[in-house]
């Protein structure tokens, strides 16, 4: 049987801890090397880890030659709103980063590698409502900019040069384990927190902004289907379109309500309203559904049940 050796870069955020439980799962412990640019912590103690900048080409070259790597998991990136703050790095990161994994794919003959895309691709002129797999794109911020164009990266990378490279175009991911990374989808993850911890929120986006959201069971369901799916179902090589709900502030708040009724929230909208402004309100993932059937599992009142049982755990 094939030895399979599984490199997650950027394991320890909010998406690459969960994600790595979900590789020791399915490919075993020993299989698995977890890798950040920061010390493990949690639940990454319990598994292979390495120290590894993304940035550091030669280290991560010869890591993966000499660990005889065969697939990877590249999710080291700077998010939308820290993105604008520090936007050179931000493009540095994300796109320095997914070439020299590509290079390394080609060179080291990996079998496959995944790299995540968002709905920050999108841009203000994208139709907003159901928005179509292919459509105008015209993102508005440098973290969006670098996912629109490492998807047509990646996208090369499978026609020219033979990568299996696959990825989706994640909504705002929403998970209780790690604490919110600079997105601004965060303030989904950061409500929950506040509603266990101070009883109200202050929310920096205003009430009736709908986002596309997931919670993060289904994130990690949808990257291992589409990792698993056969080549040849995987017919999107830029970055498939992937849904489960969306909803507004308001929304939100009053599912929280039905589990703290004296919850309250109030909102001051800042820098980050143009940025979801600039975002879709909800996403066509029938090729998703289709091509390697994807299916959700967490609507907002399922997810916000499971978030309250279990975050106390984690405060
Ligand atoms: N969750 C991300 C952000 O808000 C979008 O991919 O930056």
């Amino acid at each position: 049987m094939k030895k399979h050796t599984i490199l997650v870069i950027g394991a320890g955020g909010q998406l690459g801890s969960e994600l790595t439980q979900g590789l020791w799962a399915l490919y075993g412990k020993e299989n698995v090397i977890a890798s950040d640019v920061r010390q493990a912590e949690g639940i990454l103690t319990q598994g292979n880890f390495e120290i590894l900048n993304a940035l550091d080409q030669p280290k991560l070259v010869d890591f993966i030659k000499k660990n005889g790597v065969t697939q990877i998991y590249h999710l080291a990136a700077v998010l939308s709103a820290t993105g604008e703050k520090n936007p050179l790095f931000a493009w540095q990161l994300n796109m320095d980063s997914l070439i020299y994994v590509l290079e390394a794919a080609v060179d080291y003959k990996l079998d496959k590698v995944y790299w995540p895309s968002s709905i920050a691709a999108f841009g203000p002129t994208t139709p907003k409502n159901n928005t179509p797999q292919d459509t105008v794109m015209d993102p508005s911020t440098i973290y969006g900019i670098s996912k629109q164009a490492g998807e047509r990266w990646c996208e090369w990378y499978y026609q020219k040069k033979g990568v299996d490279v696959r990825s989706l175009r994640y909504p705002g991911l929403i998970g209780y384990k790690t604490k919110p990374g600079g997105g601004t989808t965060d303030y989904a993850v950061d409500i929950f927190i506040k509603a266990l911890t101070d009883k109200k929120f202050e929310c920096f986006l205003s009430e009736n902004t709908y986002l596309p959201m997931m919670y993060m069971d289904d994130a990690v369901k949808a990257t291992l289907d589409l990792m698993e799916a056969p080549a040849e179902k995987v017919k999107v090589r830029s970055s498939y379109n992937i849904s489960a709900m969306s909803f507004s502030p308001a929304e939100i708040a009053r599912a929280i309500q039905k589990h703290i009724p004296d919850f309250t929230i109030s909102y001051q909208p800042d820098f980050r309203q143009a940025i979801a402004d600039s975002w879709p309100k909800s996403i066509d993932d029938s090729r998703a559904r289709q091509d390697w059937a994807w299916q959700h599992q967490f609507d907002l009142e399922k997810m916000t049940a499971d978030i309250l049982k279990h975050l106390p755990a984690y405060l």
